[in-house]
């Protein structure tokens, strides 16, 4: 089925964020397939903002992999601790990097990246499972809104996770 999105184009991003987050949940919800999910979410989060890369790492045998992206091709494989993803992964919390030169041990997948936000995915366990990872190839192109708007869409993923397919 053809899904159509509908959120007003403003600079309130808070605002985009509300409409946007019940359009993913309804997309979603009721979809058992974890990778069709990931990639709508990722392809939405690009159709409404315009990220330079928006996408998932997930990991898998001790590491991060990539999983659905939309954007350039990126790196597969990070390690848990590395970059600003292992560091919300590691960590379990968010990382808002308004310079990313700036973030030691930034890894540079694309060298127009200059800002990023990475959201940490929890399992129903409480364990992390993966990473919301956003890049934007402006010096703070992404801040505090991004970040809780960005949360908000995490916790609509988290919903649909259940023991058996995280
Ligand atoms: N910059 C990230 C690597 C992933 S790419 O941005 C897609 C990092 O430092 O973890």
């Amino acid at each position: 089925m053809a899904e159509t999105l509908s959120v007003s184009q403003t600079t309130d991003r808070a605002a985009m964020y509300a409409e946007l987050a019940p359009q993913i949940a309804a997309i979603i919800d009721g979809e058992s397939n974890l990778t069709a999910n990931l990639a709508n979410i990722a392809a939405a989060l690009k159709q409404t903002f315009g990220f330079f890369w928006v996408g998932f790492y997930v990991a898998r045998g001790g590491e991060l992999v990539v999983g659905p992206y939309q954007g350039p091709l990126a790196c597969t494989r990070i390690a848990f601790g590395k970059g600003v993803c292992g560091a919300a992964y590691s960590s379990g919390e968010v990382q808002v990097v308004p310079d990313v030169d700036k973030f030691p041990g930034h890894i540079a997948c694309a060298s127009e990246s200059r800002s990023e936000i990475v959201v940490p995915i929890f399992k129903p366990s409480g364990e992390v499972w993966g990473v919301l990872d956003v890049d934007s190839d402006k010096l703070n192109g992404l801040g505090d809104d991004d970040a809780r708007g960005l949360t908000e869409i995490v916790r609509v993923l988290e919903k649909t996770f259940t023991e058996e397919t995280v």
